[in-house]
């Protein structure tokens, strides 16, 4: 049997996850479980970039809310592995070397350091360290793919372009990854303003930017009913208003149906026709998700024993590649 491409992916546990990180990252992740060889991650180290917004319960809490999650939506245990992040001491080695071969200018230049650091008098180093550490998570595991929203593209063609750099100093080492963005949900807007991209620190201040995947069926429809749309009724993906796009883009991710399909549905109905399918959808399948999550965050010991497994498989891959990369460089 031909080898599946190994896959990796990760998601932060700061704040809750919304539909943004289901559809343009969990959902495609289960959509290829079995056609991919999968290794997922929640990326706690990543976390503490932002210390500020750090307590520490909350913290180790919130990451074994996020693998429950990975579950309840549908990863299984049995074909993929899934892990928290800090388990796995290598990420922080690798990203220690790497750091050594990544020009300053590289991570100056990242858009994502640009908008999180701008306006703060305290940056911290790790914040603009952060996709050297997301580099090293993806490096350590001979990774061909990354499925990841849109937001991550920059990352990616970092990771690609160190993985280049250490190869030709220090001879092959690294695969080489590439990024795999689903075609619908790649990059879901804020339901209040669909010109900004649905995120986790938006949606902290503001109640109808986005819907939370452990929102109540009222409260999703109360947020998708309330979406800024405009005022005509145009359903042409190439004219139609950004918050109309935003809303069938929502509804193909869920679905699995085309845009053009879905545009052809709606064409000549209002936008409360659209509005109203998409919050049935969006609560349709996030009812079984939560039940799930309920079910598996009562029994901690079953989750505990699933990372156990996990990271102990994960790490004599991690432990492989660095045993590489220590022999490369001259160290250990
Ligand atoms: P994070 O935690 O911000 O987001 C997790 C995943 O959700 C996707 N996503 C979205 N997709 C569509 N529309 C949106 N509005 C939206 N918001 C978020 C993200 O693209 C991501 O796929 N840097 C990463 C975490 C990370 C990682 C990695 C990912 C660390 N190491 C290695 C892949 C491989 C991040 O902050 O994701």
């Amino acid at each position: 049997m031909a080898q599946l491409p190994r896959v990796f992916s990760g998601v932060q546990p700061t704040g809750r996850l919304h539909l943004g990180n289901l559809l343009g990252a969990i959902k495609p992740w289960v959509r290829h479980q079995a056609d991919r060889d999968n290794i997922f991650c929640v990326v706690d180290l990543h976390a503490l970039t932002i210390p500020e917004a750090i307590d520490p319960a909350v913290l180790r809490r919130r990451s074994r809310e996020v693998v429950a999650t990975f579950l309840a939506a549908g990863i299984d245990p049995m074909r993929s592995r899934l892990f928290i992040q800090s388990h796995v001491r290598q990420h922080t080695e690798l990203a220690w070397v790497l750091n050594c071969v990544t020009p300053l200018g590289w991570l100056e230049r990242m858009t994502q350091f640009k908008s999180k650091s701008e306006g703060r008098g305290n940056v911290g180093t790790g914040l603009l360290d952060y996709p050297v550490l997301m580099a090293a998570d993806i490096l350590l595991y001979d990774t061909a793919l990354v499925p990841v929203g849109d937001d991550q593209r920059q990352h990616i063609e970092l990771t690609r372009d160190l993985a280049l750099r250490f190869n030709h100093m220090f001879g092959d080492t690294f695969v080489v990854p590439k990024a795999s963005i689903p075609e619908a949900g790649a990059r879901v807007m804020g339901l209040d303003d669909p010109t900004v991209k649905m995120s986790k620190s938006l949606a902290d201040e503001r109640p109808s930017h986005a819907v939370f995947l452990d929102d109540t069926p009222k409260k999703v429809r109360k947020t998708i009913m309330r979406a800024v749309t405009d005022s005509g009724c145009t359903y042409d993906p190439e004219t139609a208003s950004p918050g109309v796009v935003n809303l069938m883009g929502i509804l193909a991710a869920v679905t699995g149906r085309s845009v053009v399909d879905i545009a052809r549905e709606f064409d000549g109905q209002g936008y409360g026709y659209l509005k109203g399918a998409v919050a049935d959808a969006v609560a349709a399948e996030l009812e079984p998700l939560q039940a799930e999550y309920a079910r598996l965050m009562a029994d901690e010991a079953a989750l505990d024993a699933i990372l156990d497994d996990s990271a102990a498989r994960v790490r004599v891959i991690a432990e492989a590649t660095m045993t590489r990369v220590r022999a490369a460089v001259g160290i250990g």
